[in-house]
């Protein structure tokens, strides 16, 4: 098979949300701290009424029917995700019910965790099977689901949620440059869950901080080393035309921008102009460790990188500003974004896109874009998306109503024997959404 790759893409979010500005007065945090500090316009939450399964359920039984797919046409599916509802029972078992129906049972495939990356996990494993001597010419499908939510505190305004689902085959308007990939795993406890009675991480904030741009410096390190290898020539921030991270929140986004370019101010790379090298010459004696603190460096580079970062990344940003870090779905959502904005621009360019999970597993991978053929084309994938329409539907929750929703969805996580409200007037026609779990801990869903 040729251009592996993703043929086709659905996101789903929650329609309810909070506004990062009104959060922001409520939690007593200083004005601008949120919106301007983190970067965050908005977040997406689930109600009672939804969870993890239930918008994987939504975004594939959407994707399946807008690019009019056979549901026996699947081969292989695999989920990410890093929101516990089973400990054994994968997230992949509660969406056969789709193919079950249409007498699909022949799919290979179970669920990845860790962190952030299990989306990614999930999504090399498709593009491998694609490619490998075991596929049998159906397609496979990734889904990517999850709701993050923290304590209350700093993290908080970092939460979201959203269900992203992808389309693998060959031939795609979004093909894997498998040769081009760099990765970096490490132990480390940045960000884990191992309370099992909680749905909320223990987060060590400024470590995470810091081992995300080191994996994403050690990433780059090797991806550059392998473009060269393959190439015969330097990589640098020229050879791709946008760069796509994963999102906690949107000012690491800029960071690590920021430190890419300082990758290539420090390697030498011909994307570095002449004002830049002047601004950045002083700090290139720092030691690796002194470089992740000094806050001068990272203003400098900042800056420098501003016009490339308005190029190169802003178009990515919309969805993960808009929706919060949605864990494994997050760095697909910028994708997203850069499809939504772009699409009629995007035959013919690399794309690159770093995605990292704490604890920690972190890969860089390049994609080549082409418009493709309908209903695998770039333009029909923004149709078929609609993030305008989705983004406008939402409904805004005050904060007290947020919060008040976060107690009793504490209250709800590993519990059984309740039916939730069943209120699902905010929800769009074809949303599924939960409506029991019996005294065996059995979810029971219906589709509005
Ligand atoms: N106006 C403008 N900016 C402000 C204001 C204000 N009033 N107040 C603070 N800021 C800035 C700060 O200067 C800082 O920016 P900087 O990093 O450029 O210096 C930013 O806002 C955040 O302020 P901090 O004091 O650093 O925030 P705090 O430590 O309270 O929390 C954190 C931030 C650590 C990111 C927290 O939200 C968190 O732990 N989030 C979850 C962990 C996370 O997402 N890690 C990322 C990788 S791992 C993963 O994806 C889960």
């Amino acid at each position: 098979a040729k251009n592996v790759g993703i043929l086709a893409m659905d996101i789903y979010f929650p329609p309810t949300c909070v506004q990062q500005e009104a959060l922001e007065a409520h939690d007593g945090a200083s004005k601008g701290k949120y919106t301007i500090g983190l970067g965050q316009d908005c977040m997406a939450f689930c109600t009672e009424v939804e969870d993890v399964i239930s918008m994987s359920l939504t975004v594939v039984t959407s994707l399946l029917e807008k690019y009019k797919i056979d549901p026996k046409q699947i081969g292989r599916l695999e989920v990410g995700s890093e929101t516990v509802i089973d400990k054994s029972k994968s997230i992949k078992t509660f969406l056969m019910q789709i193919f079950e129906k249409c007498g699909n049972t022949d799919i290979e495939g179970v669920d990845s965790s860790n962190a952030c990356y299990g989306g990614t996990a999930a999504l090399f494993n498709c593009v491998n099977w694609v490619e490998s001597s075991s596929w049998d010419g159906r397609y496979g499908l990734v889904v990517c689901t999850d709701s993050a939510v923290y304590a209350e505190g700093p993290a908080r305004p970092t939460g979201g949620a959203a269900a992203i689902a992808m389309l693998v085959g060959p031939d795609a308007p979004i093909a894997f440059e498998s040769k081009l990939r760099g990765s970096h795993m490490s132990h480390v406890y940045d960000f884990y869950k191992p309370n099992l009675a909680s749905e909320y991480p223990v987060v060590d904030g400024k470590l995470s901080q810091t081992c995300y741009l080191m994996a994403l410096d050690s990433c780059y390190k090797y991806f550059c080393h392998k473009y060269e290898k393959l190439a015969g020539k330097q990589f640098s921030l020229s050879d791709a035309e946008y760069f796509v991270f994963h999102s906690p929140y949107n000012k690491l986004v800029q960071k690590s921008f920021a430190r890419l370019l300082f990758n290539d101010f420090l390697r030498n790379a011909s994307s570095v102009d002449d004002i830049a090298k002047e601004k950045l010459g002083p700090f290139s004696t720092l030691t690796g460790d002194e470089s992740y603190q000094s806050r001068d460096l990272e203003k400098a580079s900042q800056q420098v990188s501003k016009p490339l970062y308005d190029a190169k990344v802003q178009p990515t940003t919309l969805i993960p500003k808009q929706v919060g870090n949605m864990y494994t779905a997050s760095l697909y959502a910028a994708f997203v974004s850069l499809i939504h904005n772009k699409h009629s621009e995007l035959a013919g360019k690399r794309v690159i896109l770093f995605s990292y999970g704490s604890g920690l597993t972190a890969t860089m991978f390049s994609l080549r874009l082409n418009e493709g053929q309908q209903p695998f084309s770039l333009s029909n994938i923004a149709t078929v998306m609609n993030v305008a329409g989705k983004l406008k539907s939402r409904h805004e929750f005050p904060p007290e109503k947020f919060v008040e929703t976060m107690k009793l969805m504490e209250h709800r996580y590993g519990a059984m024997d309740f039916v939730t409200s069943k209120d699902c007037s905010l929800l769009s026609p074809g949303t599924y959404y939960l409506t029991e779990v019996d005294s065996m801990y059995r979810r029971f869903y219906a589709k509005k």
